[in-house]
């Protein structure tokens, strides 16, 4: 069904149940990379909350969790510029960091977040991001646990909002019939 948000209308595109498949079989996928490791999770707030929740639970294994906070998007549009609400908290030096992440649109949000967990000297980084927009994507990001790579739509649902609404929705949605320019 349709969900109406202000005057848009979003439609589903990605089921819950395609949703939970590919997330865990990015949880194998982080079992055996980790294997023997204990990674530290990053999970950024607030779009990753519901994607970084499930895939850590579908992990399963020994880690630390942390959260930062960090903003760009103003309606539905990136606005380029990072806002740190909250940095990270703990000692992530020898560490091998996982940043999960909801979207990556411009990159400009994980570009500007890479920049800072390298500069406290982890043994590794790596990134899980639930969806890519190959079309928007204006910086070079290596991206080892990669969900769906979708058009250049803007999407609800599953954490991700428009003005804070619609991240309860299970499944994924997109704005219908109007394609950012
Ligand atoms: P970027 O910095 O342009 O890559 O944008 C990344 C951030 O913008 C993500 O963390 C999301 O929170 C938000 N964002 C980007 N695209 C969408 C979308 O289609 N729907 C909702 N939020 C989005
Ligand atoms: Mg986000």
């Amino acid at each position: 069904m349709d969900k109406k948000i202000d005057a848009y209308t979003f439609e589903e595109f990605i089921s819950a149940e395609d949703i939970a498949i590919r997330v865990e079989a990015l949880a194998v996928q982080l079992r055996q990379d980790y294997k023997d490791k204990q990674p530290v999770f990053i999970i950024i707030l607030n779009g990753a909350f519901i994607f970084g929740s499930d895939l850590i639970r579908a992990y399963g294994e020994d880690c630390e969790i942390n959260f930062v906070k960090l903003s760009s998007y103003e309606g539905m549009e990136s606005s380029l510029e990072i806002t740190t609400h909250l940095d990270i908290l703990i000692d992530i030096a020898d560490k091998d960091v996982v940043i999960i992440e909801d979207i990556i649109d411009t990159g400009a949000t994980l570009h500007t977040f890479i920049e800072n967990v390298k500069s406290r000297n982890p043994k590794s980084v790596s990134i899980a991001a639930l969806l890519i927009k190959p079309e928007a994507i204006r910086y070079d990001i290596d991206v080892q646990y990669q969900g769906f790579s979708i058009a250049n739509d803007f999407v609800i649902g599953y954490g991700l909002d428009y003005n804070e609404r619609g991240r309860e929705l299970k499944a994924l949605y997109r704005l219908k019939s109007s394609k950012k320019a």
